[in-house]
């Protein structure tokens, strides 16, 4: 991480933090606070072990306002009003005024339903409440994550992570923890990226159109609620059957929600359609694994380590599938020594 240099500050203050991306089992896919992304529903995820977001911070005394490059580009409009929120919660609770020079580096492809901005805000949260001297609790991180992109609050806990709706009107009580650790069961993801294209419809957007306009959200919400409860329960008892049919059945019903919305959403290619069917068929023919896909084309499957093989070259010799990205369960959000690269 040579390249990493925060430059133009005058300040020592710098912290650095490496968060990894999550794919959720059950989704988060509907909001009760827009601003505050609090959830109409509990959701469960998988970190990805180290494929997300390493982030440096450093607040500098000669900045006249905050400076973030991703993979060295300026952040766009909509993800600097996102950044400020945060960064601007830090600086009430810290007491500074210092603006920050912000540099992160994305190891998943960004935009393309991978959760890179999962990963992008579990980072900057962890590396920014460090650098301005706050000492935040696993929930308190979990909370302010959150603010900056729903399901980073889940990217902070790791492992098999449950994010609680809560209750409280300031989203207080809506934060994730770690509910299994990664070695619970060391299940191999798969990742078959479909197309280059960024998708047409950020989960910002994609959610408030599902949220007011389709005909299925109360339902699919209904069903959220169930499946947290009995796919926590497969986890626990790593019975990969069951678990299939809750991971399958809730995505496949996340993306039901956003085609019955007005105007309908589809994020599906070709390619994603063929997957879910190898999946399908190499379940039947023995393999333990399963699919789910986020608010984009690709797919992630789940695969357990004797089959990752076989499974990610089936899915390899799809037509329309780019590439096969295979990875591990990890670990949480974490501060990198010293800020230094
Ligand atoms: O946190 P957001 O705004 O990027 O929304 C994530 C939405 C999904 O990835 C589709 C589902 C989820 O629970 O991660």
């Amino acid at each position: 991480m040579s390249n990493m240099q925060v430059t133009n500050s005058s300040t020592t203050l710098r912290s650095a933090a490496f968060a990894p991306s999550n794919i959720a089992l059950t989704k988060y896919w509907g909001k009760r606070d827009a601003r505050l992304n609090l959830p109409l529903a509990p959701s469960l995820s998988v970190a990805l072990a180290e494929l997300g977001s390493l982030t440096i911070v450093q607040p500098a005394a000669d900045l006249v306002e905050d400076v973030m490059l991703v993979d060295d580009k300026p952040l766009d409009d909509a993800g600097m009003v996102k950044l400020r929120r945060v960064l601007d919660i830090i600086r009430q609770k810290s007491g500074s005024t210092l603006y920050a020079g912000l540099r992160s580096v994305n190891t998943v492809p960004a935009a393309r339903g991978l959760a890179s901005s999962a990963s992008a805000f579990a980072a900057l949260a962890l590396a920014a409440s460090h650098a301005y001297g706050l000492q935040l609790s696993p929930q308190e991180l979990s909370v302010l994550a959150r603010t900056g992109s729903g399901s980073a609050s889940r990217s902070t806990a790791g492992g098999f992570a449950l994010w609680h709706q809560g209750q409280a009107e300031d989203g207080s009580d809506s934060f994730a923890e770690q509910i299994l650790p990664p070695e619970h069961w060391p299940l191999r993801l798969l990742i078959a990226r479909v197309c280059d294209e960024r998708k047409a419809v950020s989960s910002t957007r994609g959610m408030a159109q599902a949220d007011t306009k389709s005909l299925l959200f109360a339902a699919w919400i209904d069903q959220c609620q169930r499946d947290v409860v009995d796919c926590r329960a497969a986890l626990e008892a790593k019975n990969m059957r069951k678990l299939a049919d809750i991971v399958e059945g809730n995505a496949l019903a996340m993306h039901a929600t956003m085609m019955a919305a007005r105007p309908p959403l589809l994020y599906w290619r070709p390619a994603t359609i063929a997957v879910m069917h190898t999946v399908r068929q190499l379940r039947s023919e023995g393999a333990d694994c399963c699919f789910t896909i986020d608010a984009g084309s690709s797919v992630v499957v789940l695969v357990e380590p004797q089959d990752a093989r076989p499974v990610a070259d089936a899915l390899a010799a799809i037509d329309g599938i780019e590439e096969v990205i295979q990875t591990r369960i990890g670990g949480g959000a974490r501060l990198l020594p010293g800020g230094q690269d």
